[in-house]
């Protein structure tokens, strides 16, 4: 009978071993411990503009299918840009893995990773951009040819040992010695439950195999159901679509699915934008405050919201949302509309919104056009999020007077009227 698995969010999960594997591949950016310097954005940009590219690309591979079929293609002849959509791992799955990687790699000694089903080598260049040993193996020699033309072009060939051959030879001559393996091509239940049984004897000691696509067919499940009845496997994971298996001493045995992040990544940057804008804005509101408080009593007015202070500069803020999207920069200007209440310069007013709706090309000419009108750049930041870098950027503007605004005496005052 098949052992139970239970549903978890990652911040459910008691196992230090599990949770921090998990949050490494659910967990937004703040919640990873995973260094981003330059070199690994850029790698992880180029990877991308690459796979942009690759979609739209007009060349063709003749395929020698080693596997268990395709429900996309019928002949030999296969257009990239369709491998490039349906057959390669996503950005999202294929970012998450390096995470995970680059966190394990700084717990200990450098590590070994095969992945099985090389394709156009994509995931694989993900996965040497973790530092990590990478070798991939891969049955069609055209399909090879075409990755390695494709690490080439990303500077990543030497981070990679690429094997042409079926799974089967290259496993029967194998030595092993690997600490995780990715298993992503052949998936059918014989031969999947085979490259397992197999692999028990070659991964090093507490290693990992991650079985990609065990819900793709009823093999697919049936080959997942028996590997969760094998002993041998204590602790497993599924994970969107994928298996993890471990054999791992002194871990109690557990079997868990990890659901999604259950804040999506663009929700929570939106969150936390606003606890910063919000910050701004009552940081520069108490410092109106203060400067009230000294004023002659002939100028203050007892409602807060009329009152306004002409006391030294202040400042209103806006947001700046900066990513890559389909390998295009796009560049997101906002202003809360609190800020049309407080009563602050017409023009800057006036300006921000045209800002705010104009489409801009570049970083730099947002930047130009935003000091043009006015506008600095108080606060930069950049947060690694599944979907890529992005950068947020406050913004401030100076103006000569400004009322405070105050949300919450509006709220009473309605709910006083309703009442
Ligand atoms: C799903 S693709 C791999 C995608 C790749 N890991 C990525 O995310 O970029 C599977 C690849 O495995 C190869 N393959 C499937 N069965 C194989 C077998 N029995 N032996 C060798 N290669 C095989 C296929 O030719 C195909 O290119």
């Amino acid at each position: 009978m098949k052992r139970k698995e239970k549903k978890t969010y990652w911040r459910g999960i008691h196992s230090p071993f599990f949770f921090d594997l998990a949050r490494h591949l659910e967990g937004g950016g703040r919640y990873v411990d995973v260094a981003y310097d330059q070199g690994l954005v850029k790698a992880i940009d180029q990877i991308e503009s690459l796979r942009h590219s690759l979609r739209r690309s007009s060349d063709f591979i003749e395929v020698n299918d080693c596997g268990a079929g395709s429900r996309v293609f019928k002949g030999r002849f296969r257009e990239v840009k369709k491998i490039t959509r349906h057959v390669l791992q996503g950005k999202k799955v294929a970012f998450a893995l390096l995470r995970v990687l680059i966190f394990w790699r700084t717990q200990g000694r450098s590590k070994k990773i095969l992945e099985m089903g090389t394709s156009l080598g994509l995931t694989t260049a993900y996965l040497a951009a973790s530092g990590w040993d990478v070798e991939t193996w891969e049955g069609c020699q055209q399909t090879a040819n075409y990755a390695r033309k494709n690490w080439k072009a990303l500077g990543c060939e030497d981070q990679i040992k690429s094997q042409v051959g079926t799974f089967k030879s290259l496993m029967d001559d194998s030595q092993g010695g690997w600490d995780v393996v990715f298993l992503d091509g052949h998936h059918d239940r014989d031969a999947t439950l085979a490259y397992v049984e197999c692999l028990k004897t070659k991964l090093n000691p507490g290693g990992a195999i991650l079985v990609d696509d065990i819900d793709w067919s009823k093999g697919m499940k049936g080959a997942w159901d028996k590997l969760l009845d094998d002993p041998h496997w204590n602790a497993t994971m599924t994970w969107r679509g994928k298996g993890w298996l471990f054999n791992r001493v002194g871990e109690i045995e557990q079997h868990l699915k990890l659901r999604k992040s259950y804040i999506s990544l663009s929700k929570f940057n939106k969150m936390k934008l606003f606890t910063i804008v919000f910050a701004a804005i009552t940081l520069l509101m108490s410092t109106q405050v203060q400067a009230q408080g000294t004023k002659n009593q002939i100028n203050t007015k007892s409602n807060a919201e009329s009152s306004t202070s002409t006391a030294g500069a202040s400042k209103i803020f806006g947001e700046m949302l900066v990513f890559e999207l389909n390998g295009k920069t796009v560049v997101k200007v906002s202003f809360d509309p609190i800020m049309d209440r407080m009563g602050s310069d017409k023009v800057a007013l006036a300006s921000s919104q045209q800002i705010a709706k104009f489409n801009f090309q570049s970083i730099g000419q947002a930047l130009n056009v935003l000091s043009s009108h006015g506008w600095m750049v108080e606060h930069v930041w950049t947060t690694m999020e599944r979907s890529g870098a992005e950068q947020h950027f406050i913004i401030s503007h100076e103006v000569s007077k400004l009322s405070p605004a105050s949300p919450w005496l509006n709220k009473n005052k309605n709910k006083g009227t309703k009442g």
